[in-house]
């Protein structure tokens, strides 16, 4: 049967501002030269978050113009370029589109603040005489007053207003800009909060308005999941379709249970949507299981696609999070938020290096963020007034916000910038300030290390390879005992992560294909996984 590149595919996250400079920025044409490391990392695809025109009040997810480059980016030349040289590689490019909001700056939302209430040019977005309880996502109320008094939603930032979907030039609008860049060669789309577009009719208050940053809650509101996303998703593939080769969708939709998660799967809508549930895991064999085996059933169910992520740009790296008091995980205290626990990186490493093996053996698709391939540790220290987070203000800096997963990523040398050139001004460094000690933790360093971390994610997906069986499947759980999850997937191919405080029995097998630590004779150490034939 053939199968879609897209479910099996390992897709590495770009975040562009902070790959490979450039100048204290990333650019494209920093990710051009850099495109090596990927190659060599052995991925099937790149996604690159926006660098789109825009402001930057929340990192590019505030979008001036669908169809451009922000020029602290580069062109759309250097966007050509870029496909070309990454397709002769064997890598695909995924980007972003963001089609619950645009930035305040977009030409249409100018228009329609100038324009008086009632105004067509208000028509495309939400305006109301009077705000209802709506909390945005980034704290705070969802809702703005223009200066004539009239409010405008936004779920997310005051310079995020939300189009209103019901308009058909918003429609068209999302039309244009798919097929502007399937023109450009693009091989799918990640769709940003894609299961907020549409509110509910009447804009009914919620029951309890809160926030809860590190868990989005997630489900039955009056602006999630309403039905009309299934139709426009379809509209969505059949033009994705018209394009040859297979191109993919994959939904940002943060979900609980299963059921919200479920409508959009398998039909002839949405190719794929993530699963963040590992994420918010404390390292414990029941929790990730619990996790994996409502993903895969799901996936299984419906014929859809639901890839794995361990990290993104939204949420505090895996070394950070595996490596405190894993019952600040299961609830993160004020303190958590703030940035404030002890972190034991050597233990946190064990585990992200665990964990990624499981994550790489799992059946279908894998996305790892950048960074991720490095073991960097969230970035807790930066400095509150270069923190760029619209979430640090908006909670009243009650929750550090995203910064510390976003900063530069380190390519060698000893000290900030780490290779990452620091431009015009060198004495103010990257964007986001590096911390000390990443020496290490540079690509230069890794790859001349074999037992770095770079060096077992290259291992494994060289093995991925190898055995294409690993990727779109089945698994069959093997009972090991609570601490330890473990299953086969064909052929005869056996994984085992140890989650417990100490050494296991490793069951039998033929050969060790790839450990995330060293082994002990023939017991498999604490927080160490091992692919075994
Ligand atoms: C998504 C993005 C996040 C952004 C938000 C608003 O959750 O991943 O970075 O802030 O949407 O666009």
């Amino acid at each position: 049967m053939s199968r879609e590149w897209w479910r099996s595919a390992v897709v590495y996250q770009v975040y562009p501002r902070s790959f490979a400079g450039g100048g204290r920025e990333g650019t494209l044409a920093g990710l051009r030269a850099r495109l090596g490391h990927l190659a060599g990392l052995g991925v099937d695809a790149v996604w690159l978050t926006p660098f789109y025109p825009s402001p930057l009040a929340d990192g590019g997810y505030d979008v001036a113009d669908h169809c451009g480059v922000d020029p602290r980016y580069g062109t759309l030349d250097d966007f050509g370029a870029l496909v070309a040289e990454a397709g002769a590689l064997g890598i695909r490019v995924i980007v972003d589109i963001v089609p619950n909001h645009c930035s305040a700056e977009h030409p249409w939302f100018r228009q329609a603040l100038a324009a008086p209430p009632g105004s067509p040019e208000r028509e495309r977005f939400v305006f109301r005489d009077r705000p209802n309880n709506w909390i945005s996502k980034f704290g705070g109320p969802a809702w703005s007053q223009a200066p004539d008094g009239q409010w405008y939603l936004h779920l997310f930032d005051a310079a995020q207003p939300d189009w209103n979907w019901r308009h058909p030039d918003v429609v068209a609008l999302f039309e244009r800009t798919l097929r502007f860049w399937l023109d450009r060669g693009v091989a799918g789309f990640r769709i940003d909060v894609a299961n907020m577009l549409f509110k509910q009719e009447g804009l009914p208050d919620v029951a309890a308005p809160g926030l809860t940053p590190l868990r989005p809650e997630a489900g039955a509101t009056p602006y999630e999941n309403q039905p009309e996303l299934l139709e426009l998703y379809r509209s969505w593939r059949k033009i994705l379709d018209g394009y040859p080769g297979d191109r993919t969708t994959v939904a940002e939709i943060w979900f609980d249970a299963a059921e919200h998660a479920e409508p959009y799967l398998g039909g002839d809508g949405l190719a794929q949507l993530f699963d963040f549930r590992l994420m918010p895991c404390p390292w414990e064999a029941a929790a990730f299981r619990a996790v994996i085996d409502d993903s895969h059933r799901l996936a299984r169910r419906s014929g859809g696609s639901i890839p794995w992520v361990l990290g993104n740009h939204d949420v505090p790296r895996m070394v950070t999070r595996f490596g405190i008091d894993q019952d600040l995980v299961r609830q993160p205290t004020a303190e958590v938020l703030l940035g404030q626990v002890e972190v034991d990186v050597a233990l946190g490493t064990r585990r992200a290096r665990a964990a990624a093996l499981l994550q790489l053996a799992l059946p279908g698709s894998a996305y790892l963020y950048q960074g991720d391939e490095l073991g960097l540790p969230e970035h807790l220290a930066i400095p509150a007034e270069r923190r760029q987070d619209p979430m640090f203000e908006r909670t009243g800096r009650a929750f550090i916000g995203r910064d510390g997963c976003r900063v530069p990523l380190p390519w060698s040398g000893e000290a900030p910038p780490y290779g990452f050139p620091a431009g015009d001004s060198p004495e103010l460094g990257t964007w986001l300030p590096q911390p000390p000690g990443w020496g290490p933790l540079t690509v230069a360093a890794q790859e001349a290390d074999p037992g770095s971390t770079l060096a077992l994610y290259r291992r494994a997906l060289a093995e991925r390879r190898a055995h294409p069986a690993l990727g779109d499947g089945d698994l069959e759980w093997l009972d090991l005992g609570p601490d330890l999850l473990a299953f086969r997937r064909e052929p005869g191919f056996t994984l085992v992560t140890n989650f417990g405080p100490g050494a296991a029995e490793l069951p039998s097998h033929e050969a060790v294909l790839l450990a995330s630590g060293p082994l002990d004779g023939s017991l498999l150490p604490a927080d160490t996984t091992v692919w075994l034939r």
